[in-house]
């Protein structure tokens, strides 16, 4: 959602608007409709903001050109919530007298209240948004006779909601206010120079690798080159720690590749042995306390949600207890009179932001006893706080809105975790665990593999599918959530309403959309429901469906009933059905992307998604 770009400095040779814009730039991947920069000159806001992308913007105001002594900007991008992607709705906002601007990420909850309050008092409005009630009740502390800082501190006493914001005011032009509450920001510095804030490290990362990480209910005080923090709560000065980002900006960058969902796909391999390298103790923690619970649950949102039905699959296999999965936002409504105090969570979160996620977490915790095992791409994130245990996928940063290599260490971990539970429990055979973790151990060769013979055959049934702006992906067990992270990306980056669902339930009605040349495509490893799915395949054939199947190397039966057919390599004893959601679903991200692709579409920024989803 929103991205929050500034910085201020002391430097004379730094081209600011150039800084400024290529900052924001790096934040495009969160998802946006508008784009603004407020700069500080002679006493003055100046002030370019637009609807659009920041390349259409940029025909028709050039954003970057900002005054030559400014030393303080601060841009935005919107992701529209209260109001429509226009000019006046874009960022910043202002106060009466136009000299406090106000860029803000998150919702101001309270906001139709506060905007009536302070109409009253004379404030006057210009746009629809939830922000601009913020200038309007600091401009009214300063009036009260607050400073600057304490003018944030009482205004934001009124508001409820999340927030992550920045401030600057003509009269303070050595310094930005900024605040956050459940919205994630973090500053970057060089030491005496310059300082930067945003709501994410590759905005800065060029620049700088040291920074700090805001912790919810922090105020920062940024002067050039130096920070102070305050606790929002009682507005007292509090110490924290210089942290230096160890990777390079490289991760965040698209290295040649057209795309940074083509580069993530193509990073799977590495991401899952990187992440196999976590360490054993942690797993076994995770695997202990699953044994000993009673009630588990498992809780994420989108992307994370399938990863986490496939991963409870291969959990339960081993555990020999059920793992009810919960949609995050469903989670509360859901087990509101439910919830065991001595129930365990598992958490699936890529961003360890999602506020639904966090929510849900945090409301389980209020009851004694509960326990939370999250898993995360994210070291440090919101959803950590919340935690008992957390175990940091080793994806490397994912910039593509549309998740890939984080689902695949998402399932991995998952699968590890459930490995550890065969040992424990001693469910399986030393030799069986070993086959398995030969299997988990191959799926980096299988995905690379397939991703270097197989491009042509997925743009080929790109083609193919040109005309079909809804098809299936179809399957049983443990692929119902390939199906279905398969029919969530092609929503996502091609606009296609392809749904994935349960072969058998299919029957149920929709298999009434079928006619001539209606494509399915099949998820079809070899394991315990293959046998019912052929009869499935058979069902959406005599019916004229259009028959692509996902099978594994020597299938020779589904390959005969298909059209067409996607093979994944299956080197002998190193493959197992089990770990198919890993092994088959690069298939699918290169179908929805090469979609993307075909449709004129850019797959980096799909349309209305944000990589990082902070609203209810
Ligand atoms: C995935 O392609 C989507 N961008 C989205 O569904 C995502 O998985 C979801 O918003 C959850 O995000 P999280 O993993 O950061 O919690």
């Amino acid at each position: 959602m929103c991205g929050i770009f500034g910085i201020i400095t002391n430097q004379g040779n730094i081209s600011l608007g150039k800084v400024v814009l290529e900052g924001i730039k790096r934040l495009e991947y969160r998802g946006y409709d508008s784009c603004g920069i407020v700069s500080l000159s002679n006493s003055k806001l100046y002030i370019k903001k637009d609807s659009g992308k920041i390349e259409e913007i940029q025909k028709k105001i050039n954003l970057a050109d900002i005054p030559n002594d400014s030393k303080l900007a601060l841009a935005h991008t919107r992701w529209a919530t209260h109001g429509r992607p226009t000019r006046i709705n874009s960022h910043p906002h202002l106060d009466c007298s136009n000299k406090i601007a106000v860029v803000h990420n998150g919702i101001i909850e309270n906001f139709l209240e506060l905007r009536k309050n302070l109409s009253q008092k004379g404030h006057l409005f210009k746009s629809e948004t939830d922000t601009e009630v913020i200038p309007h009740l600091i401009e009214d502390k300063m009036e009260e006779g607050f400073n600057f800082k304490d003018s944030v501190v009482e205004a934001l006493k009124s508001c409820s909601g999340a927030y992550g914001l920045a401030v600057c005011h003509v009269d303070y032009p050595e310094s930005i206010i900024v605040v956050r509450k459940e919205s994630p920001l973090v500053i970057g510095i060089e030491e005496g120079k310059t300082t930067y804030l945003a709501s994410d490290i590759p905005a800065f990362l060029p620049l700088t690798r040291k920074c700090y990480i805001m912790e919810d209910d922090e105020l920062a005080v940024l002067k050039a080159g130096e920070v102070d923090f305050y606790d929002l709560n009682n507005n007292k000065k509090i110490e924290k720690e210089i942290q230096v980002i160890k990777w390079n900006i490289d991760a965040a960058e698209k290295g040649g590749y057209e795309h940074f969902m083509l580069k993530e796909i193509y990073e799977q391999p590495t991401a899952i042995k990187n992440t196999m390298k976590i360490s054993k103790d942690l797993l076994k923690s995770f695997a202990n306390t699953l044994w000993s619970a009673e009630n588990i649950y498992i809780t994420a949102a989108g992307t994370s949600y399938y990863a986490s039905l496939a991963g409870k699959f291969i959990i339960s296999k081993f555990l020999g207890k059920y793992i009810s999965p919960i949609e995050c936002s469903e989670f509360q409504t859901q087990l509101s009179n439910s919830l065991k105090s001595d129930s365990v969570i598992i958490a699936v979160s890529q961003s360890g932001e999602t506020i639904d996620t966090v929510e849900a977490i945090r409301w389980a915790k209020t009851k004694k006893n509960v326990k939370v095992l999250t898993i995360t791409n994210v070291v440090g994130s919101t959803l950590t706080r919340y935690s008992d245990k957390v175990i940091v996928t080793q994806a490397g940063p994912e910039i593509g809105v549309a998740a890939t290599k984080t689902y695949s260490t998402q399932v991995l971990t998952l699968a590890l975790i459930a490995l550890e539970i065969a040992k424990l429990r001693k469910v399986e055979s030393e030799s069986e665990i070993e086959k398995y973790e030969i299997a988990l151990r191959a799926t980096p060769q299988i995905i690379e593999n397939f991703l270097k013979n197989n491009v042509d055959l997925i743009k080929d049934i790109v083609e193919t599918l040109e005309q079909s702006a809804q098809f299936f992906f179809l399957a049983r067990g443990i692929s119902i959530a390939t199906a279905k992270e398969g029919g969530l990306k092609l929503k996502e980056v091609a606009c296609r309403f392809i749904e994935g669902y349960s072969a058998a339930h299919a029957k149920h009605g929709p298999i009434s959309l079928v006619r001539e040349g209606f494509p399915i495509i099949f998820i079809a490893p070899p394991d315990e429901t293959y046998q019912r799915l052929i009869g499935n395949i058979m069902e959406f054939k005599a019916r004229g469906g259009k028959i692509i199947s996902l099978i594994v190397e020597n299938d020779k039966t589904v390959l005969e009933l298909s059209d067409i057919t996607i093979k994944i390599p299956q080197p002998g004893d190193k493959y197992h059905n089990i770990f198919s959601p890993i092994t088959f679903t690069p298939a699918l991200q290169l179908l929805a992307y090469y979609t993307s692709l075909h449709h004129g579409l850019d797959p980096d920024k799909p349309l209305n998604l944000s990589k990082t989803v902070t609203v209810h």
